[in-house]
C-alpha cells in the first residue's frame, strides 16, 4: 500500500516476516550475559510492534524460537521461555487495548503446560482484534509444519474428507499454521547473516529479503522505514513479465 512517510512516498508491504537476530552479539559487546541480549530483543519487539502499526503493516511475524534453538544452553533456553511466558501474560490486557490480534505458530505441544494454556487463552481472547495481526513463531521449524500439515492431509485422505486430486497448493496452505495469514511480502534478517533458518520455507517463496547488519535490540522506526524503502524499489513479478 502506498503511504507517506515522514514525507516519503513509500510501498508498505501488507505483511512483514521478521527474524530476529543477534541479540547475544549485542550482549556480548556489552561484557553482558546473552540473557541480557534477549531482554533488550523483547524491547525491541515492543517497540516494533508499535512502529509496524503505526506505519500501516497489517501482520507482523517474528521468529522467536525454532526447533534448533532447544540445542542452546539450559541456562539460555530457560531464560528465553521466562521472556516467552512474560510475554503470553502481558500480551493479553495490552494487545486488547490496541486492537491487536496474535497468533503462535509452531509445535506446540513440546512446550510447558502452562505455556500451552496462555498461548490458547491469549490466541482466544484477541481473536476478534481487527487492527494489526501479530505471529509470534515460537518452537517453529518450517519443515516441521510441513510434515504436521502433510500428517493432517494424509488423515483427511484416508477418512475420505479429501481426495488426492484435490491436494492443491492452496489446501496445503491451509493446513499450515499460517492458515488464513497471506504470505509475507517482506522477509528482514537482522545482524548480517544472510539465510532463512527454517522460517516459513513455503510462505516465503515470492517473498522480497532484506537484510541489514543492524543487531535486532538496535532495531528501530528508521530501521524499518530502510526496509520498506528497499522494498519499495524491488519490482515484484512473481516469475511474469511487467
Ligand atoms: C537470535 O539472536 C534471537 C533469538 C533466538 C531469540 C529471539 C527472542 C527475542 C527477541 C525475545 C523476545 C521475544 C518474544 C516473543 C517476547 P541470537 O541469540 O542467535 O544472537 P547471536 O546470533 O548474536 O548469538
Amino acid at each position: 500500500m502506498e503511504r507517506i512517510i515522514d514525507g516519503e512516498k513509500l510501498n508498505v508491504p501488507e505483511h512483514i516476516a521478521v527474524i530476529m537476530d543477534g541479540n547475544g552479539r549485542w550482549a556480548k559487546k556489552r561484557f553482558m550475559p546473552r540473557g541480557f541480549g534477549h531482554k533488550a530483543g523483547a524491547d525491541a519487539l515492543e517497540q516494533a510492534l508499535e512502529d509496524a502499526d503505526e506505519l500501516g503493516i497489517k501482520y507482523l511475524t517474528v521468529y522467536a524460537f525454532s526447533t534448533e534453538n532447544w540445542k542452546r544452553s539450559v541456562e539460555e533456553v530457560t531464560g528465553l521461555m521466562n521472556l516467552f511466558r512474560k510475554f503470553l501474560e502481558s500480551a493479553i490486557p495490552k494487545s486488547n487495548k490496541n486492537n491487536v490480534r496474535v497468533r503462535v505458530l509452531g509445535e506446540r505441544s513440546k512446550l510447558a503446560p502452562d505455556m500451552i494454556k496462555a498461548i490458547e487463552n491469549l490466541e482466544e481472547s484477541t481473536k476478534n482484534n481487527t487492527g494489526l495481526q501479530f505471529n509470534v513463531a515460537l518452537n517453529y521449524g518450517g519443515r516441521d509444519e510441513i510434515a504436521r500439515a502433510m500428517k493432517k492431509i494424509a488423515e483427511e485422505v484416508k477418512d475420505g474428507k479429501l481426495s488426492p486430486e484435490d491436494i492443491t497448493e492452496e489446501v496445503i496452505s491451509s493446513h499450515l499454521d499460517t492458515w488464513e495469514i497471506p504470505d509475507p511480502d517482506l522477509l528482514i534478517r537482522t545482524s548480517g547473516e544472510e539465510r532463512i533458518s527454517n522460517f516459513l520455507p513455503w510462505q516465503l517463496a515470492y517473498s522480497e529479503f532484506y537484510f541489514t547488519d543492524t543487531l535486532w535490540p538496535d532495531f528501530n522506526r528508521n530501521s524499518f522505514i530502510e526496509a520498506i524503502r528497499h522494498y519499495t524499489k524491488r519490482d515484484r513479478r512473481y516469475g511474469g513479465v511487467k
